[in-house]
């Protein structure tokens, strides 16, 4: 299958939606969370068939935390069990996976986990697929930015070497689905001059031909950067 894909290398998507899904259907919110988790799986393959170098996904973010104990724990398991059920699944598509945020913060078994697979994948070449977990942005700025003090001057290019996305191509697109219109605390730097994308579907609906029509007008968007 060939899909066209113009000039876009890094995308990132705010994966919304999930507990409204459940809602609609009177599931528990964490029936949600797993048909959530079906989607990653079909939207990061589409992302490589599309040609992406760069896939960046809101899993977690350090606000999530106010969620209730047992809706946490529904979703650290079921981090575990996409990282070790998906390892054969990144290798069979040269997927290499990355995890921004303060993750090394998370439970030791989480911690572990993540480690193996960082560094099952890190040969892989196709796509980088980073998952933001207990990833704030502004947090992500205080620790960039208190890392370029220790070394200096803190510059524009000094507080993004130091950004937990400092290796990925630059962001061209940001996706949030389900509606909301907002960042909730995602990519503040990145997403400067990146395109903005929002969907009413909610990420469980959320199919490869939804990336394709937001691609689709992402080639159609003059970017400008401040310039003519
Ligand atoms: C997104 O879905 C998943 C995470 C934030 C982990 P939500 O759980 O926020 O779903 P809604 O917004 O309540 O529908
Ligand atoms: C953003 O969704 C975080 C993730 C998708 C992981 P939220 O559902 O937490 O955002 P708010 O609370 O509606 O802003
Ligand atoms: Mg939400």
């Amino acid at each position: 299958m060939t899909i066209q894909n113009q000039g876009a290398r890094h995308v990132a998507i705010i994966m919304d939606g999930n507990g409204r899904w459940a809602k609609k259907r009177l599931l528990p919110r964490v029936a949600g969370h797993k048909a959530g988790v079906e989607a990653v799986r079909t939207i990061v393959r589409a992302a490589g068939d599309m040609g992406l170098e760069a896939l960046t996904l809101y899993a977690f973010s350090s606000e999530n935390w106010k969620r209730p104990e047992d809706e946490i724990n529904d979703l650290m398991g079921l981090m575990k069990r996409f990282i070790l059920s998906d390892l054969d699944e990144f290798a069979a598509n040269d997927v290499k996976l990355k995890v921004i945020g303060d993750w090394r913060a998370l439970a030791p078994d989480v911690v572990a986990l993540i480690d193996k697979a960082l560094e099952r994948t890190s040969g892989n070449k196709r796509t980088t697929l980073a998952v933001a977990l207990n990833y704030g942005a502004q947090d992500e700025l205080v620790r960039a930015a208190t890392a370029a003090a220790s070394e200096g001057a803190i510059t524009a290019e000094a507080i993004e070497a130091h950004l937990d996305t400092a290796d990925m191509p630059p962001l061209d697109l940001l996706i949030r689905t389900s509606g909301e219109v907002r960042l909730s605390n995602f990519l503040l730097w990145q997403s400067a001059y990146a395109e903005l994308y929002f969907t009413d579907k909610l990420w469980p609906d959320f199919a490869p031909a939804d990336l394709q029509a937001a691609l689709d007008q992402f080639a159609r968007r003059e970017r400008r950067y401040g310039g003519l």
